[in-house]
């Protein structure tokens, strides 16, 4: 069984290529992120028309690294929610086409349960670093990204519960608004965990959120510390405009504030993680989502659970049409 996944959630184009259930044939990613980068955020009229220039030569490049042709596809499988609304309508009309021309099945799928079933991936012939074996039932899944940050208990693939979730911003919204603040270049993950290397993380004492839900979290408040923080630092008031924060910072108080904040939120993710997958008697944890590529997260998680933490390499940590793929091999298996 070859399935063919298709992820057009935001500023992505992805199209991945999956046999059985837990192999990568191919993984392709166009993005529109360089014209994104000036504005300091995806603009979603500007992502649409790239999703609408990429899909196809996308398409072509992963056939051409999996060394197929369409004959060899079995079923389409694309990301139907949650996204931006054009950028979605370019993915869903793909697949519905693919499908309908090559007669074969459809499936519209949840983008967040397919950066947990991205983890089943365990052989390809790409280079991907990838978990040495497949994730085993039940397990907690951290799913951290730009639009979620949700801790599922996962009896399978289509029977799972929802433990805790963001109150406000996700965590990768957080380091977005944080490098903003620090004059970092979007996204924020990689630009703060990168200096964050650079800082002391005992500088600034910033708040760890509390919540009636041990397993929910709130990000907001995290980021709003970060600015009222700053706006003191460099001897200003809470009027101070944020925008203007940056020129006023030196490098050391920029590399500090990156190491403080990645610090807390990281640290929250992996208490609260950990007091999920106790609380439950599990023993697994199953990280997915643009967060989880942090390498600070990855390394607290896995010297603080007593158990096995699960993650996959980088390039299929963000957004990408095997993810997808993925999933589908696992709910229609
Ligand atoms: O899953 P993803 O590619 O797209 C969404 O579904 O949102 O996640 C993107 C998010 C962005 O907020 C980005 O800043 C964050 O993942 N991210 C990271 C890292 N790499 C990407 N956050 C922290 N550390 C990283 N290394
Ligand atoms: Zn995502």
């Amino acid at each position: 069984m070859i399935i063919l996944g298709i992820e057009t959630t935001c500023d992505e184009t992805g199209v991945g290529i999956v046999q059985n259930d837990d192999t990568l044939l191919a993984n392709t990613v166009a993005t529109s992120l360089d014209q994104h980068i000036v504005y300091g955020g995806v603009v979603p009229e500007v992502a649409a028309r790239a999703q609408y220039e990429y899909m196809i030569p996308t398409l072509e490049a992963a056939l051409q690294q999996a060394n197929l042709t369409w004959d060899n596809i079995d079923a389409i499988a694309y990301a139907k929610e949650p996204g931006l609304g054009g950028s979605l309508l370019v993915g869903s009309m793909t697949a519905k086409t693919l499908a309908q021309t090559l007669q074969k099945p459809l499936y519209g799928l949840h983008h967040a349960h397919g950066h947990i079933a991205v983890n089943f991936l365990i052989n390809n012939d790409l280079g991907y670093s990838m978990p040495v074996s497949a994730p085993t039932f039940p397990f907690i899944g951290l799913i951290v990204s730009g639009g979620h940050t949700h801790i599922y208990l996962y009896r399978s693939m289509q029977d799972y519960t929802l433990l805790g979730q963001t109150r406000d911003d996700a965590v990768g919204e957080a380091f977005d608004k944080v490098a903003k603040l620090l004059g970092l270049p979007y996204p924020g993950g990689p630009s703060v965990s990168s200096l964050a290397e650079e800082g002391n993380d005992q500088v600034y004492s910033l708040p760890i959120s509390r919540l009636e839900n041990p397993y929910d979290f709130s990000f907001s408040g995290l980021k709003t510390a970060v600015l009222r923080t700053l706006q003191k630092d460099i001897g200003k008031d809470f009027t101070f405009p944020s925008y203007q924060i940056p020129d006023k910072l030196n490098d050391e108080q920029k590399a500090n504030m990156a190491a403080s904040f990645q610090h807390v939120a990281v640290k929250t993710l992996v208490s609260k993680t950990i007091k999920a997958a106790n609380n439950h008697n599990i023993e697994t944890i199953v990280l997915g989502g643009g967060v989880s590529a942090n390498s600070l997260l990855r390394n607290m998680l896995s010297s603080s659970f007593n158990g096995s933490v699960i993650y996959t390499d980088p390039r299929l940590s963000t957004d990408n049409g095997a993810m997808i793929a993925a999933l589908s091999a696992h709910i229609n298996s």
